[in-house]
């Protein structure tokens, strides 16, 4: 009976970390992107979808964190984005996880 408890705490333990995670992500797109991005509807700037099916995370990343250096070559004449180098590399990790996540499926 101990035995079980333990095991079904355990994996508690482990969908919650699994799901935090993804919880994250959204988290922070609800806090600083929303406004201006939308999930798969283009909104002030390109939707999620549009944007997990042309670029590569790394292009992802740099953008949200320093667009000033990145516009030009993603193909724009200015830039309308604010910078977030506020965030850390997990918290850029898990919004670039949560734009990956509405790339279409083929
Ligand atoms: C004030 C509005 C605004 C906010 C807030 C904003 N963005 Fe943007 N973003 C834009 C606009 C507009 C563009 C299109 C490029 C341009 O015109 O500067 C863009 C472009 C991008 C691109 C590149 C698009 C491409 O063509 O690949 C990514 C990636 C991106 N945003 C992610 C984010 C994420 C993630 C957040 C939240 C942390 C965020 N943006 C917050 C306005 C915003």
């Amino acid at each position: 009976m101990k035995k079980m408890v333990l095991s079904a705490s355990v994996l508690f333990i482990f969908a919650s970390t699994v799901f935090a995670n993804d919880g994250a992500g959204k988290k922070l797109f609800q806090e600083y992107c929303w406004g201006c991005h939308h999930e798969t509807a283009m909104a002030f700037g390109p939707s999620f979808e549009s944007i997990a099916n042309k670029r590569t995370p790394q292009e992802v990343m740099a953008q949200i964190a320093d667009p000033d250096n990145t516009y030009k070559s993603l193909g724009y004449k200015t830039n309308s984005m604010p910078a977030f180098n506020d965030l850390n590399s997990s918290e850029l990790k898990a919004l670039t996880d949560y734009i990956y996540k509405f790339k279409d499926k083929k």
